[in-house]
């Protein structure tokens, strides 16, 4: 199918007028742009991402759907790259240390010190992307995480939205979710065309679990830069990157606690940190909730090789 592509004559409004249905999430539009649940005021950066964004042979891209542990892995990734990551970590946000394509744009970025190598974020889902841009000797990473805290995770930073005032009710983001109504959704596609491209190309394609990467941090941190080809030569040095991108210790900088809003997205710094509890869904949903949930994996994350 051919994908849909705004082009330069054409206004913002009239293309989104040829796209379909506006659904609402929280207190912003949502419509789908190829398939993707996507805030219209995102449309013309993830359309010039999509158009204008050329990968380099030796690019790494952080790929995830959000809240599945993306800032995390932008600090560990920028650490495991660059090595020399103390005093950035101590003083930029990790969401500006790796700028996500079609939210932050990807100019500007390539003439900075680490010009060696690239490092970029997307919430692309690999169908779009693996169709649109030649990523043959990129490496990707992607991370994903347990549908039922990534919701959660989800619900409480819509709620964290300038204005928001609570206007996504809990009901409505699980509703939304398991129909499919969710920005960058859906969720299950998303995990899925990044899984079974993980498989076809291993080599190109790291494909790695939130909760996997809590549960042994260090041998993951040590495998990711076997990965990118740049191994740690002492143990000490990835236990240092480790620590250095922990919850506590980034949650300790200023940047990361300040209320102040980012530049790229309504809400604050702050609001990529919340408490990083495995399992945390357990406090919002009542076991019928989660049940239908975990059908819907199920059938979903049939044949993936992992379930949740
Ligand atoms: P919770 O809302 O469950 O606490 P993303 O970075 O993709 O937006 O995902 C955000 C989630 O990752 C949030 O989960 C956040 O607390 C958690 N997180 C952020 N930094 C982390 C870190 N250094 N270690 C573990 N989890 C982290």
């Amino acid at each position: 199918e051919e994908l849909l592509m705004m082009n330069s004559e054409e206004s913002l409004d009239e293309f989104l007028q040829s796209i379909p249905k506006v659904h609402r999430w929280g207190n912003n539009d949502l419509v789908k742009l190829n398939g993707v649940g996507i805030d219209p005021k995102y449309v013309p950066n993830a359309v010039r991402a999509l158009n204008d964004f050329k990968p380099l042979p030796n690019d790494v891209i952080l790929a995830s759907f959000p809240k599945t542990g993306t800032t995390w892995l932008k600090s560990l990734l920028f650490s495991i790259t660059y090595r020399s990551f103390k005093e950035s970590l101590a003083n930029i946000h990790p969401h500006v240390l790796v700028p996500t394509i079609e939210v932050q744009g990807f100019e500007g970025f390539e003439s900075s010190t680490h010009d060696s190598r690239r490092l970029y974020a997307t919430h692309t889902p690999y169908q779009i992307l693996g169709s649109t841009h030649d990523l043959s000797n990129c490496r990707i990473i992607y991370i994903t995480r347990n549908p039922k805290d990534t919701l959660i995770s989800m619900w409480h930073f819509t709620n964290k939205m300038k204005d928001a005032d609570g206007s996504l009710p809990l009901e409505e983001a699980i509703e939304n979710f398991c129909s499919e109504i969710i920005p960058c959704g859906p969720y299950y596609d998303h995990v899925m065309g990044f899984k079974t491209a993980s498989l076809e190309k291993p080599e190109y394609i790291f494909f790695i679990t939130y909760e996997e990467l809590m549960e042994d941090t260090k041998t993951h941190v040590k495998r990711l830069a076997e990965f990118l080809g740049c191994p740690f030569d002492k143990e000490e040095e990835v236990e240092e990157v480790v620590k250095n991108c922990s919850f506590d210790i980034l949650t300790s900088h200023e940047v990361n606690k300040s209320g102040d809003f980012t530049s790229w997205f309504p809400v604050p710094f702050s609001s990529y940190f919340r408490q990083r509890n495995i399992g945390d869904h357990k406090s919002y949903l009542d076991a019928k909730t989660i049940e239908h949930i975990d059908a819907l994996t199920k059938e979903k994350f049939h044949g993936a090789g992992f379930m949740y």
